[in-house]
């Protein structure tokens, strides 16, 4: 092959792949643009968004409770019992199909003893159904605090 010929082979290729490049970016950005993942949504669609504030189970201070309860309006029991109105609660009282060890627990939900029981279910509660990893007391505060909003509801 001559040279010359060698130089277009090249230079072809190099457009080609250049081409096919230029498709893939030009895909993924789109992609990158309307996927549920986009981190730069349109303000005009922000907007349209309703007004509405977030269900209170998604509320962030109930982040580690909300895969296994409710609480707040419409909360019900889930896999673990509703938390709405437990502070001052006594355990074991909504119709929650409750472990034998909580029923037989006889203990008023109130704040220390929540306190004590997030930190070490078992501890408080031996042989609870309630398989929980335990809570720092700042994560502890807000979580408090956001059940005793939903109790005041
Ligand atoms: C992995 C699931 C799971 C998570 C996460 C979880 N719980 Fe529970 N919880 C349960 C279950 C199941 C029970 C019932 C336990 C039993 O009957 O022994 C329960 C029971 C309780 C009770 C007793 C309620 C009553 O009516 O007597 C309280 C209070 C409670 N949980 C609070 C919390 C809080 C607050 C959080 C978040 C910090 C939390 N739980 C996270 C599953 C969970």
């Amino acid at each position: 092959m001559k040279a010359k010929h060698l130089l277009i082979a090249t230079a072809t290729l190099g457009a080609v792949a250049g081409l096919v490049f230029a498709v893939l970016m030009r895909d993924f950005s789109q992609d990158a643009a309307t996927g549920p993942w986009s981190a730069d949504i349109p303000q005009a669609e922000v907007a349209e968004q309703p007004a509405a504030p977030p269900a209170p189970t998604f509320d962030p201070r109930f982040r580690s409770c909300a895969h296994c309860h409710q609480a707040g309006p419409g909360a019900r029991n889930s896999s673990g019992p509703v938390l709405t109105g437990v502070l001052g609660r006594k355990a074991a009282t909504t119709d929650y199909p409750y472990s034998k060890a909580m029923r037989a627990a006889g203990i008023v939900w109130d704040e220390q003893t929540l306190r004590n029981f997030l930190k070490a279910p078992q501890s408080v509660v031996r042989g609870t159904r309630m398989a929980f990893g335990g809570m720092s007391d700042a994560d502890m505060d807000g979580l408090i605090a956001f059940l005793k909003e939903q109790d005041a509801r």
